[in-house]
């Protein structure tokens, strides 16, 4: 099993390219099962889970050529993938696929909106509290679906096919979106979607389907309109770049100190959690290129945050943000409102030198003087990473171990991080 070992104490300066969002990326590919046509989708990041969701869609008859690289191709931008779902050979996503993932879940609405049937195991994935899929169920039955759950399997079905409807998320699910857009997309009539997730990667998704062809309204919004439609068509569409990548190496950057250009990046997606690097004393400036990120010489401020839907401060940058603020000069408090048990790395931390309490949802954090390297283990994806950041500024060693995580949502994560001066390296075993 891989590990990742990093020397603490090197600024970070220099350039790093940010690749197209894990986020979006699966939901598009997932999109492609909606058409007989070919879906090309650009910028695709090179990561465990998009290779994952490969294999469940080969499992289904879906043909997926990764074009190679050409002359003149920047190194830096993602793969090209022509996704074509000609012929749907099987409705059935197994268990052994499922599991490892939970956003294979979502092939159901497609599947459903196009077959009439889906047989999919209950989702696995990150181990961070309970994640159930009720909501996506409710949104599938408003539309139609017959649905039932046997032997660990949700089998749904729509013999004449889906229908609008309307569907009242009683809590914001960007995962309950997704899947709503999807099966909305070829029901007969309109779907109301309310208290919809507005996730910048929810409004990627609708963009691509309706350039497929789909009627859609109001991405970006708690409230989406989809007139359905009887087929959609092939499109090409680029993936969005990836806005917790962003803010990671934004927080590592903070962390070690020193100027980083985070190339590609697109303030607008996360300006929530700029917003506190800023109250942190960090100087964030918006470039052409991308987003710089710089602290020479200044402390950390501490913060107080609370996780929150989009537009609010991402859960999944909670670990990270956490990391730094243990090098904050006073305290900070970090409350988690998403998911219940996401806090996997407070004790990981605490081996390197972390002062963290935990009462309820709310982190205390007291800022230490210095950490201290150590083996830890990575938890959840972005759990580990949030070790890496702390690693970064430790002084010494650490050692990653069960690094498969980081491999599942960060791209060439140590090759990025050693290219602005950080001493990282993977040793395989
Ligand atoms: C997606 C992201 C994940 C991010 C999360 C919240 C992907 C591939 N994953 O996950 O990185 O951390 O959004 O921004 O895009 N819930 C229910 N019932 C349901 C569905 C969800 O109670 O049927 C709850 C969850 O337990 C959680 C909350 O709703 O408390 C939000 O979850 P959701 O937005 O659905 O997360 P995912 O789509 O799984």
């Amino acid at each position: 099993m891989d590990r990742i070992r990093i020397v603490g104490g090197q600024r970070l300066n220099g350039t790093i390219p940010i690749s197209g969002a894990k986020n979006a990326a699966l939901p598009l590919i997932i999109a492609a099962l909606l058409s007989e046509e070919t879906l090309i989708l650009d910028n695709v990041p090179r990561l465990a889970d998009v290779i994952q969701l490969q294999r469940i869609l080969g499992n289904q008859g879906v043909d997926i050529m990764i074009a190679g690289k050409r002359p003149g191709d920047d190194p830096n931008s993602g793969r090209t993938l022509h996704i074509s779902a000609k012929r749907i050979v099987d409705t059935t996503a197994p268990y052994e696929l499922v599991s490892k993932m939970r956003a294979s879940f979502w092939v159901i609405a497609p599947l459903l909106g196009r077959m009439g049937e889906a047989k999919v195991s209950l989702p696995g994935g990150c181990a961070i509290g309970t994640r159930p899929v009720d909501l996506l169920i409710m949104a599938l039955e408003a539309l139609g679906a017959e649905i039932e759950i046997e032997a660990g399997y949700v089998l749904a079905r729509a013999k004449n096919g889906l229908r609008g409807g309307e569907i009242k998320f009683p809590k914001v699910t960007v995962g309950g979106t997704h899947t709503a857009l999807m099966a909305a997309a070829l029901a007969r009539g309109t779907t109301v979607i309310e208290n919809a997730a507005r996730e910048p990667e929810i409004g990627d998704v609708a963009d691509c389907l309706n350039k497929m062809g789909a009627k859609i309204t109001g991405a970006g919004t708690s409230r989406i309109v989809i007139e359905g439609v009887t087929r959609l068509h092939g499109a090409r569409h680029t993936v969005l770049p990836d806005r917790i990548e962003t803010g990671t190496y934004a927080l590592a950057a903070a962390m070690t100190g020193g100027d980083v250009l985070l190339a590609n990046a697109r303030p607008e997606l996360l300006q929530a959690a700029l917003d506190v690097l800023v109250q942190a004393g960090v100087t964030v400036t918006s470039t052409n290129e991308g987003i710089r990120i710089a602290r020479n010489g200044s402390g950390l401020s501490p913060v107080e945050v609370t996780t929150a839907p989009f537009p609010g401060f991402p859960t999944d940058l909670q670990a990270q943000l956490m990391a730094l603020m243990t090098r904050a000069k006073g305290t900070s408090h970090i409350t988690e409102t998403i998911f219940e048990n996401r806090f996997m790395h407070v004790q990981e931390l605490a081996r390197l030198g972390a002062r963290i309490q935990l009462s309820g949802e709310t982190a205390t954090i007291e800022g230490v003087a210095r950490l201290k390297g150590a083996p830890v283990m990575a938890t959840d994806l972005r759990a580990s990473v949030s070790l890496v950041i702390a690693a970064l500024a430790a002084e010494g060693e650490t050692m990653v171990n069960r690094v498969y995580h980081l491999d599942r949502g960060f791209e060439r994560l140590e090759e990025k991080l050693s290219q602005c001066g950080a001493a990282i390296e993977r040793l395989s075993t």
